[in-house]
């Protein structure tokens, strides 16, 4: 395949094309045995190959849903397939700040319709591609931090580059328009703006120097030729969904490190390349115009990368800071919670096809005002068994659980996971935790390879469990309750909040769970978010052809779901092409600030260039929103 049309792949597809092992099932038999099992909708759900057939329990409370009354504030909108936003009647939004947007004055010229955003202004613009977001508060000052995940070549670079790089200036522009922004917002009689120049305003990018801490900080695996002591990495890449520590930090997550390296001579692969996806050619030939990202000069420099990645958005010299002590993988977002003993939890999922979900609990206590040293870098990682019985168990990837040391539990947590038998997920995407219930929430996004093809380690994938359904293009939402209604327990129950599907297509499993209607319905949950009052919204990317499976699901969506009542009610439809991600609020919550990324069109311009964006929306009322 050549550079070009690697540039055009999803990040799935992308590691599709790493890991060609090859299907052990045709793919027709699979769908057969998925379509003859039905029963689904009248409430029993049977588990794959030779597994027991199972009561609705599974599909916890959500059956009920029909019977309640809405808890809903707005009168749930229809599909879209246009390039346009809509919302509820009643409410209005309006675009916050575009890819290319000036941070600062002397930007202000940095983005042309025609040629988009010039190299030299490249890091003090808004990024592309946003995606997880968190609002931070300092006195009466409101302070977003946000994800830019990635770049689009083709969109960046000009049309003679073919969406390839060609020179030093235009890798350092697409890393420039990577990584993560904070900017102040600021409310005025036109809604919500970005405060140019405010002392808040910072780029991180791909360049700006990091500390390690944790286990694997400064050991051998994180040595390089440009930091042979192993604890000052640059740059953080692949920023996807994130987080906040209970003492006001954002911590953002790196998820498809592994395709920025490429090896200029050959290089050879390891277990963990190939666990990771990293070998051959990088994705963007960043490794031709930059030695960081050769395979072939700096073998660690992938290890560098994969963690969640703490910064003070309120101190713009502060030193991000990347935690080893929770694991690197394909960081999706990271939910910080609290154990009944105080100790810090904090939970994250894997996105790939059959990789896992993991938890990191603290050794110390965090107290409000206290000490925060160490909360994130002395503890224990734990990772997911779900069984079919609706149990689960969170295993402890401990050196004598895995043969591996301590080190290699951290630098290569996917290894260490599969040494204990976790459970190979619907590639876990985000996971958001109750606030005024001891529950917690992961999308699973789809898998196409579920009861198809083994994960990128070689562990099977059999349907069962949370993962029901072979070859699964919709995805679903699994929900746990932790043993004793404490996020430090090691064991939970768990069921199935929603299973997206297509009850106008489908009558069997792949119809959805009964939540799903033909008015609400939807594909390939991911961005996740608890309001206040104890709502989940839930954001999709997914497939918005609106045709054949998918007919009738139109653009990527935002819905609002009832933890109680299991309703699910479509709030939002972006523009076609894009997926929706990042989601977060105003202090006084009248507004919820969401991310469009990667649009289609010329949205939101209505000429040029597509520009993800974030948007704000609110209610003309005033009402809170979240
Ligand atoms: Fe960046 Fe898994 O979404
Ligand atoms: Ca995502
Ligand atoms: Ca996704
Ligand atoms: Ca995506």
């Amino acid at each position: 395949m050549k550079d070009q049309d690697i540039t055009d792949l999803s990040w799935d597809d992308f590691d599709e094309l790493r890991d060609p092992r090859p299907d052990d099932n045709a793919f027709d038999a699979v769908v057969d045995r998925a379509m003859s099992r039905r029963g689904f909708l009248g409430g029993v759900l049977a588990f794959g190959s030779g597994a027991a057939v199972m009561g609705a329990g599974v599909l916890g409370s959500v059956k009920s849903a029909q019977a309640q009354t809405s808890r809903f504030a707005f009168t749930p909108i229809d599909i879209a397939t246009d390039f346009d936003i809509h919302v509820p009647e009643g409410y209005e939004w309006k675009v916050l700040t575009r890819w290319g947007d000036a941070l600062f004055s002397d930007a202000a010229s940095a983005y042309s319709p025609v040629g988009g955003v010039d190299v030299s202004m490249s890091d003090r613009v808004f990024g592309e591609n946003t995606d997880g977001m968190e609002l931070f508060t300092d006195g009466d000052k409101e302070i977003i931090a946000v994800n830019s995940e990635y770049v689009n070549p083709k969109i960046n670079l000009p049309e003679a580059s073919a969406g390839v790089p060609q020179s030093g200036d235009e890798v350092t522009m697409l890393k420039n328009l990577q990584g993560v922004t904070v900017m102040e917002v600021a409310k005025g009689d036109q809604g919500y703006e970005v405060v140019i120049d405010s002392p808040y305003n910072r780029r991180i990018t791909h360049e700006t120097v990091m500390t390690l801490d944790g286990p694997a900080a400064g050991s051998d695996l994180m040595k390089t030729n440009a930091d042979p002591e192993g604890m000052n990495p640059k740059g953080t890449m692949n920023n996807c969904g994130s987080g906040r520590t209970l003492w006001g930090t954002y911590l953002t997550c790196e998820e498809n490190f592994n395709g920025y390296f490429g090896a200029t001579s050959p290089v050879e692969g390891t277990e963990a390349h190939a666990r990771y996806g990293i070998g051959g050619e990088g994705r963007y030939a960043y490794e031709k115009f930059d030695p960081r990202y050769d395979l072939a000069v700096e073998p660690n420099e992938p290890n560098r990368h994969g963690w969640v990645t703490e910064i003070n958005p309120l101190d713009p010299s502060s030193t991000p800071v990347k935690h080893t002590a929770l694991g690197r993988f394909k960081h999706e977002n990271a939910e910080m919670v609290q154990a009944n003993d105080g100790r810090v939890v904090v939970y994250m999922g894997d996105d790939e096809r059959g990789e896992f979900i993991y938890k990191f609990v603290s050794n110390g206590v965090y107290t409000e005002g206290g000490s925060t040293q160490g909360l994130l870098s002395d503890g224990q990682l734990y990772v997911a068994k779900f069984n079919d019985d609706m149990t689960g168990e969170w295993i402890a990837l401990t050196p004598e659980a895995t043969g591996m040391s301590l080190t290699e539990t951290l630098v290569f947590s996917r290894m260490a996971g599969s040494k204990v038998g976790a459970t190979t997920m619907d590639r876990p995407e985000w996971i958001a935790a109750n606030p005024i219930k001891c529950e917690a929430y992961c999308a699973l996004t789809n898998n196409k390879n579920r009861g198809v093809k083994p994960n990128a380690g070689g562990d099977a994938t059999p349907v069962g469990g949370p993962n029901p359904r072979e070859t699964n293009n919709y995805g679903q939402i699994v929900r746990w309750t932790p043993a004793g209604e404490d996020h430090g327990a090691d064991s939970f129950t768990w069921d199935l909040y929603v299973m997206a599907g297509n009850p106008d297509v489908y009558d069997n499993v792949y119809g959805g769970s009964d939540n799903v209607t033909s008015g609400n319905m939807f594909n390939s949950p991911d961005g996740m978010a608890f309001s206040s009052d104890g709502m989940l919204w839930i954001q999709t990317d997914g497939d918005d052809s609106n045709e054949g499976e998918f007919a009738g699901q139109g653009n990527n969506q935002m819905l609002v779901g009832d933890p109680e009542t299991g309703e699910i009610a479509r709030f939002l439809t972006a523009p076609n092409g894009a997926e929706v991600t990042g989601l977060c609020w105003s202090a006084d919550k009248t507004t919820a600030f969401v991310g469009i990324q990667h649009p289609g069109g010329s949205w939101p311009d209505g000429a040029g260039k597509p520009r993800s964006s974030v948007i704000s929306v609110w209610r003309k009322d005033g009402a809170l929103i979240g």
